[in-house]
């Protein structure tokens, strides 16, 4: 079989997939010739190509899951040394540069890629029957593992605070009584239960496992922990100037950025911990914000892909203060653990 060519695969991966915000990102982050930029979340590797098109830079692509690099590096090569892939998960993107280089920018686009949510054996959509998986990096735990062996109150916790879903317990219940039958293997599996043990949908309302399976991606991945240190890695990371840019879709991230951001633009990063010291006398702010309101999708955009409803962008600029301890306390993370399940307590 001969290998595709890399001039056609990257034309193609053009044509099918154009990220949402695109043009705002561009000019948050604003690369210049010569900049070092990390795309902590490379995905279908769109806002990649778009920075590596905008300037003569070098990007390293960050991903957690191995399918996301594998599918880029047919087209990946055309950019010769100026794209790095790395696969491992943002909440370490400092330790991607070489040792000396400075980075002039960060992007993270939290959440979950199209091409995640469409492939079944992924497990991350309701509309798709498939195992019932969910991890990003495809390594530890899965989501099957987590609906079958936690417990009830612990079950509850995961689908109020990461889905908000206001009927938790009465769902934690269903999903016990129905594994004492038999382990929920598929995301059939789950979303039958959600249906039986849901109200009558309303027309016009979600599917009612929306936000079941949007609670249980959060915590197989561990996703607001990891934004978390995403943020603080990406201050340790920027040099003096450089841009963080951050694109969420749903509030519970939206608040981890906004407070993470407001927080370190104070003197002394007020809001972050009980312990700091007081705003006026404490260490000079790490970051300067750049967008007092988040930026949202356009018109032409919310008309050509719904999806981008959502989406909200956030920047900043690092000054050249020194970064300050990551104190993920006052970001208004779920103070959950699920045991064996909580990866969130590296750094
Ligand atoms: C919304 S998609 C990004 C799309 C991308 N901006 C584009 O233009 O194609 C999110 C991607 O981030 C990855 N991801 C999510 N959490 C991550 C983490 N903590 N570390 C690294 N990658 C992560 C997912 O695997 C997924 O591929």
């Amino acid at each position: 079989m001969t290998a595709p060519d890399p001039g056609e695969a990257l034309a193609a991966a053009e044509r099918n997939h154009v990220p949402v915000l695109r043009d705002e990102v561009l000019a948050a982050l604003a690369p210049e010739d010569g900049d070092i930029i990390v795309d902590g979340t490379f995905g279908a590797g769109g806002y990649t190509r778009a920075i590596l098109a905008a300037a003569e830079c070098t990007v390293i692509g960050v991903d957690r899951d191995p399918d996301a690099l594998a599918e880029a590096r047919p087209w990946a090569a055309t950019y010769g040394p100026r794209l790095r892939l790395v696969q491992g998960t943002f909440g370490t993107l400092d330790e991607t540069p070489r040792p000396g280089e400075r980075v002039a920018g960060v992007v993270l686009d939290i959440g979950v890629s199209s091409m995640q949510l469409d492939r079944p054996e992924r497990g991350f959509s309701f509309l798709r029957e498939g195992a019932l998986d969910m991890r990003m990096d495809q390594d530890g735990p899965s989501a099957a593992d987590l609906v079958n062996t936690a417990e009830e109150a612990v079950l509850a916790d995961i689908l109020f605070q990461y889905g908000e879903e206001r009927r938790s317990r009465a769902l934690a219940r269903a999903i016990v009584a129905a594994r004492a039958k038999a382990p929920l293997r598929t995301t059939a599996d789950l979303a039958c239960v959600v249906e039986a043990a849901a109200p009558a949908r309303k027309p016009g309302q979600a599917h009612p496992a929306t936000r079941a399976f949007q609670a249980l991606r959060i915590a197989v991945n561990d996703e607001l922990g990891e934004l978390a240190r995403g943020l603080a890695a990406a201050e340790r990371v920027l040099a003096p100037g450089g841009r963080l840019v951050v694109v969420t879709f749903h509030s519970l991230e939206d608040r981890i950025v906004k407070r993470f951001l407001k927080s370190r633009a104070e003197r002394g990063g007020a809001g972050v911990s009980r312990h700091a010291p007081g705003p006026q006398d404490g260490p000079p702010a790490p970051f300067e914000v750049l967008t007092r309101k988040p930026v949202e999708a356009g018109e032409a955009e919310l008309a050509a892909n719904p999806r981008a409803r959502s989406a909200r962008l956030r920047a900043a600029r690092r000054t050249d203060a020194a970064p300050l301890p990551f104190e993920p306390t006052g970001l208004g993370l779920p103070g959950l653990t699920v045991k064996g399940l909580a990866r969130g307590t590296r750094r």
